[in-house]
């Protein structure tokens, strides 16, 4: 991370622009506007990744934000350009997502600070061994003077293949839930325990996830994923005695999603009690699906048209930044076409000809909110 933003500072730095990085570990650069004390729009992603990932979700959205100053070739705007790569977005090492994303919101809270790692380190110490000063943290939020938020991604799905179209616009981010689940049973010999009397955890977590799939696969627009299991003491001649394991829900109705969650939960304790075995629960996100501002949705269209691609409305499955901006600023955001769908994968891709349709689609857009009387409107109030 800290040669990351070496990199995207030096570059930022080299076209004008100040940058910092914010206690909650977001690189932050400003590209002045072209009059004193105007405020500024966001342009980002985020700069982490999941295990063996793609080269391409998230950062490609920082190196699109900083293109488009660089393409802009000195030239500066009535309102200032914010760029932010967020630092902790996936949610990867600590279960819970958006750490860097809702420190800008003020939800980077003392709760979140206490959550660990699978090796007990917490958000804020990890925070404190990366050189941040978590009392800081205040200072991260935004300010007033923050007109909006724009985020440029890869699809990370089918669709926009499948229509031959290389750019999306985001009309809204389905809601997403994330537990974990502890199955404790009894630790025993794989040799000398006869099948009837086993409890064990192992088992009694696989017939769970037959129920997690089972109740998915009913649901219309609903998905459901157990990726990471964990056993103890984990030996092929040991029945397991306890099973860790996360849970992730998403639907684009959060009273379909929250309903899914309380049925799985249910589920959970009904298979571990016939086993004979009991299960506790944690909820580590119970994120609502969020609207993007139609303003910006439909700016974002018409700067597709002129960047001569046809325009599509889309609801983003996988989660980003721009749901946790949005409780704060008006939020949009751009789509690229993903080669065969596929993300979170080393096959991750995208076409050189659609990323450089985006950096025309965002000149477009910059231009047209520059001229837009309803957004000149919007830096008034700012
Ligand atoms: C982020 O990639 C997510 O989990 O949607
Ligand atoms: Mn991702
Ligand atoms: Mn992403």
């Amino acid at each position: 991370m800290r040669d990351c933003h070496r990199e995207i500072t030096r570059w930022m730095q080299s076209l004008g622009a100040q940058v910092r990085i914010d206690a909650a570990g977001n690189l932050r650069g400003i590209y002045p506007a072209d009059r004193p004390n105007a405020p500024r729009l966001l342009i980002g992603s985020h700069l982490d990744t999941v295990p063996n990932a793609g080269a391409y979700d998230g950062v490609l959205g920082v190196v699109l934000a900083v293109t488009l100053l660089e393409e802009l070739r000195g030239r500066r705007l009535p309102f200032g350009i914010e760029v932010v790569g967020f630092s902790e977005e996936e949610g990867v090492r600590f279960g819970a997502p958006f750490i860097g994303s809702r420190a800008l919101v003020g939800r980077l809270d003392q709760e979140l600070l206490d959550v660990q790692d699978a090796r007990g380190v917490s958000v804020r110490k990890s925070m404190e061994d990366f050189g941040l000063n978590a009392a800081e943290i205040p200072q991260a939020e935004l300010e007033n003077d923050a007109l909006g938020y724009l985020e440029f991604h890869i699809e990370q799905g089918p669709v926009l293949e499948k229509l031959k179209q290389p750019l999306g616009a985001v009309e809204a981010i389905a809601g997403q839930s994330r537990l974990e689940f502890t199955f404790f049973g009894r630790a025993n010999h794989a040799g000398t325990t006869p099948m009837h009397l086993r409890h064990d955890a192992i088992a009694c977590a696989a017939e769970w996830i037959g129920v997690v799939e089972r109740l998915a696969q009913g649901v219309a627009g609903l998905v459901a994923t157990v990726g990471k299991i964990e056993a103890k003491p984990g030996a092929v001649n040991v029945i397991a005695g306890e099973v860790r394991l996360t849970l992730d829900v998403r639907h684009s109705s959060d009273e379909i999603r929250t309903r899914a969650v309380k049925d799985l939960i249910h589920e959970a304790h009904v298979v571990a009690a016939r086993r004979g075995l009991t299960v506790g629960e944690t909820t580590l996100l119970d994120q609502k699906a969020v609207a993007m501002d139609p303003f910006l949705a439909r700016e974002i269209e018409r700067a597709i048209v002129k960047a001569g691609c046809k325009p599509h409305r889309m609801v983003s499955g996988a989660g980003h930044d721009a749901m946790i901006l949005a409780e704060k600023v008006p939020a949009a955001m751009i789509f690229l076409r993903t080669p065969g769908g596929i993300s979170h994968d080393p096959a991750e891709s995208v076409a050189a000809e659609d990323v450089e349709k985006a950096i025309a689609c965002g000149l477009h857009l910059l231009d047209q909110l520059a001229a837009s009387p309803e957004f000149l409107k919007r830096m008034n109030r700012a």
